[in-house]
């Protein structure tokens, strides 16, 4: 049965509109993940965005609780039931029904189409509710339904937002399975498992925690897919079901060591995170050192210790990839179409964790050691900054010991070290200013910028500031400041475009334009005294159109790396110049060849297609819906700026630009680097700087044809490569020329030949060897065509003709071998001839004594 489909069918008969699973990464700045079926919606249940039309809806959601308020990751393995990533099967009311038709769908569903047998069926209400407690007599005795308190029966989705007390439904799995201490109804055991839980929302709490009734009480309920399907197949654990033993198999395969459920946990925190990595990842989240990111790469590295654990030394979490897209590609068809990607992605995580797995293990022993209660904050501090353990790893590996950490400790040395890492930016520009900026945000507000519409504008010195950022009524000339002006046509930088230089004609040269607390300042060398109040003249300076170049190109080639690279595509950071642009992206291996030069002749077809640029200014919504793109991380006001090229490329940008693709001229990329594990770079130039890289390069070619003394250059090169080839072939013969015979040395009673024959057949010559030798171990060489051959022979030895040869053949760049008595071989690098020959007498005279 298809329980996820009967559930959803059930609740579209009464009137249910199905709603498709939202994104785990949800649009609430509160949340750090979808954690619940009723995410999606909690602006409705609030009353801040009206119902819908139908006022019912249903849904299958994936979530992830691994921080903040409803946080599994501990629990994971060790019991039966929890999970970072599990799917939440939901029915809600928005406003409309409330308890009694939420209790009455609730028992039709697990007990006419679950089929679940009604006597192993409990439930909970909130202690307050007599009404919720009455309701349920319809279906269950009185002595089944139990009264708990807020712990129990209260939920709430965070700290704020809405919540209600609710009622939750249990399965009895039987007391033949359970009979641990824990194992009553309301225990902590495994025996009552709680299947659904009902929530009547009538609050919205805010965050002084006061709670305010909700404009319409609603029904938000949250029905454990994995729990389910674990009940329908008769398995008292998720783990058990046909959603987790795949997974678990594949393990098994992989480190050939069976899986006993008592001692499994390993491969169950294996089978539960690699559900949760693979959907993040899917999902365009990426490993990083903070925020999302970090979670992620703090779940991989967990599985990866357990996966050491049971014996993994080298990557393995990848191979799981497929076995999970057998399970659930079906439900999430996204999962295959990024498989590849992100098995790539898990690989370069896991393998660099596994580099220093081992020693940080090494490390944390070595302390147990010497740990009675609490384990030194030093260690777990340098677990953390060497070897990359997460601190709740650590403090994983601690629970498993029963021991606790010097918290105090580990967290005073990471408070240690942020400041040092403060220090180390000082001195780098980016550190801090302090200056009389507040003052003129009071005074004035934000300036107005212009720079849009025109490069040239009449302005008023409405503020001066000195060197360093202090209130200057005057500036003489020859000093440095930076200027406030009322209308400014200089664009400060952001967004990765770089700030405006130009003049104050005749006052001053601006070199440089930044922003301050919203404030537009520009840099200037004053070259004639400069007052508070002077009227000027602000004139940009002719660079900036190469700027607008350079920031188009930057979003066509966004545009162009998602569609040739694929949708995992997120930019990391950009820089936009006069002279340049550098932009870098997730994406897990260096860009081959073929691809950067698809990139390279699209971009330029997109150039010459002269696609005029729009720019409009809309509400955030609607940008979203126009499938703009946004920077990942970045804060938006609720009136963005959206430029366009045509349906190439959509992006949120504040940046200034081309009116016309055409103008940027030409894009070439100039270099392909990594920046970090799974990030790229691209560098590129166009407009005039592209001519200028023609240009120079056309100059370097007719340097290289004046050297080779050829029109073509091609030609020239393998002239002069054969000249080379032959010159070689030159030497060598002149050297063996020199030789006359083969030399023979005795070593322990055998005739021992290591030799180069000038002309004649090697192989030959060994048979002649072997006739004329009683025990022999003979190698000869000859140079024929650029290419290094070479003969083994040995009679009545222990050394192997064919093990000598193995051992020979690769200094030559070759490879070859054979039998005890006779082997051959060829090789390409006859430069290397002398040292072969060396290291062929060294060997044969290491077997021989
Ligand atoms: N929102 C409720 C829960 O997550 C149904 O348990």
């Amino acid at each position: 049965m298809d329980i996820r489909e009967e559930f959803l069918r059930f609740f579209e008969s009464k009137n249910h509109d199905r709603v498709a699973s939202a994104p785990l990464v949800p649009d609430d700045a509160t949340l750090l993940f979808n954690n619940a079926g009723m995410v999606p919606f909690k602006s409705i249940f609030t009353g801040e965005v009206p119902a819908p039309h139908n006022p019912r809806a249903t849904s299958c959601q994936t979530c992830i609780r691994a921080g903040g308020k409803h946080n599994d990751l501990e629990n994971v393995g060790y019991t039966a039931r929890h999970h970072t990533f599990f799917e939440m099967l939901g029915n809600f009311s928005f406003g409309n029904y409330f308890k009694e038709d939420a209790i009455d769908y609730a028992w039709e569903f697990i007990t006419e189409v679950m089929k679940f047998p009604k006597e192993k069926l409990w439930v909970t209400v909130h202690e307050s509710d007599d009404e919720a407690e009455m309701l349920w007599q319809k279906h269950v005795s009185l002595d089944r339904i139990m009264r708990l308190g807020d712990k129990d029966n209260f939920w709430q989705m965070g700290d704020t937002g809405p919540c209600g007390p609710c009622s939750e439904i249990f399965f009895d799995q039987g007391a033949e399975s359970f009979s641990g201490p824990e194992d009553y109804m309301g225990g902590d055991g495994d025996r009552f498992l709680e299947i659904w839980n009902l929530v009547f929302m009538q609050y919205e709490r805010s965050a002084d925690g006061k709670l305010t009734p909700l404009p319409k009480p609603s029904i938000d309920t949250g029905m454990g897919l994995e729990r389910v399907v674990a009940i329908s197949e008769g398995v008292t654990s998720n783990y058990s079901s046909s959603l987790f033993m795949p997974i678990i198999k594949k393990v098994e395969a992989l480190i050939g060591k069976e899986y006993v459920y008592a001692s499994g946990a390993s491969y169950r925190v294996i089978a539960d995170h690699i559900r949760t990595v693979l959907f993040l990842l899917a999902q365009g989240v990426n490993f990083s050192n903070e925020g999302r990111g970090y979670v992620l790469r703090r779940i991989l590295r967990r599985a990866v210790r357990h996966g050491y654990l049971l014996g993994f030394s080298e990557p393995f979490m990848h191979k799981l990839v497929d076995t999970v897209v057998a399970i659930m590609g079906k439900e999430y068809d996204y999962l295959a179409l990024k498989s590849n990607a992100v098995k790539e992605q898990i690989e370069l995580e896991e393998a660099r964790f596994f580099k220093t797995i081992a020693s940080g293990i090494e490390l944390f022993n070595a302390e147990l050691e010497n740990t009675k209660e609490v384990f030194s904050g030093e260690v777990a501090f340098k677990l953390y900054d060497t070897f990359g353990f997460p601190l709740d790893l650590t403090e994983d590996m601690l629970r498993e010991k029963d021991l606790k950490l010097d918290s105090a400790k580990f967290e005073e040395l990471m408070s240690e070290q942020r400041t040092r890492a403060k220090a180390a930016w000082k001195g780098s520009g980016d550190d801090a200013v302090h200056g009389d900026f507040k003052e003129l945000l009071e005074k004035f507000g934000e300036n107005s910028f212009v720079g849009y519409e025109s490069t040239k504008q009449k302005s008023k010195v409405l503020a001066l500031l000195d060197e360093s950022y202090h209130h200057a009524e005057k500036l003489s000339s020859g000093t440095n400041g930076w200027v406030f002006l009322d209308i400014t046509p200089f664009y400060a930088q952001s967004g990765g475009q770089c700030g405006d230089s130009g003049e104050l004609a005749g006052f001053a040269k601006v070199s440089d334009t930044k922003k301050f607390f919203g404030l537009n300042l520009s840099q200037i060398l004053v070259e004639k005294e400069l007052k508070v109040g002077d009227e000027v003249e602000a004139v940009v300076d002719i660079s900036r159109g190469e700027i607008t170049k350079h920031h188009s190109a930057t979003h066509l080639l966004h545009a162009v790396l998602f569609d040739v690279l694929g949708d995992h595509i997120s930019q990391a950071g950009s820089l936009v110049e006069a002279t340049r642009l550098r932009f870098d992206f997730s994406h897990p291996k260096a860009l081959s060849h073929a691809e950067l030069v698809e990139i390279e002749t699209r971009i330029n077809y997109e150039i010459m297609r002269g696609i005029s640029a729009n720019t409009e200014v809309m509400s955030i919504d609607e940008a979203k819906k126009s499938g703009a793109k946004a920077q990942f991380g970045e804060k938006y006001g609720d009136e963005v700026r959206v430029v366009s090229f045509g349906d190439t490329s959509i992006e949120f940008c504040g940046g200034v630009h081309v009116d016309n693709s055409a103008v940027i001229g030409s894009f070439i990329i100039t270099k392909e680097s990594g920046v970090s594990a799974g990030v790229r770079r691209i560098e590129a130039v166009c407009g005039h700087a592209a001519y200028e890289h023609f240009t120079q390069q056309r100059v370097l070619i007719k340097e290289i044809e004046a050297e080779v003394k050829n029109l073509d250059v091609m030609a020239g090169i393998s002239r002069l490569k054969s000249n080379i080839t032959e010159l070689k072939k030159e030497l060598h013969d002149a050297q063996n020329s020199i030789k006359t015979d083969i030399k023979i040395e005795q070593i322990n009673g055998v005739s021992v030949v290591v030799d180069e024959l000038a002309n004649g057949d090697i192989k030959e010559k060994i048979d002649e060897l072997k006739n004329q030798n009683e025990k022999l171990c003979a190698i000869l060489f000859q140079v024929k065509d650029d290419k290094v051959m070479m003969a083994a022979g040995v009679k009545n030895s222990d050394a192997k003709a064919g093990d000598w040869i193995k051992h020979i053949a690769p200094l030559l760049g070759g490879g070859g071998g054979g039998r005890a008595d006779f082997a051959q071989a060829g090789g390409k690098d006859i430069t290397k001839l002398q040292e072969a020959k060396a290291e062929a007498l060294k060997y044969i005279t290491g077997i021989l004594s």
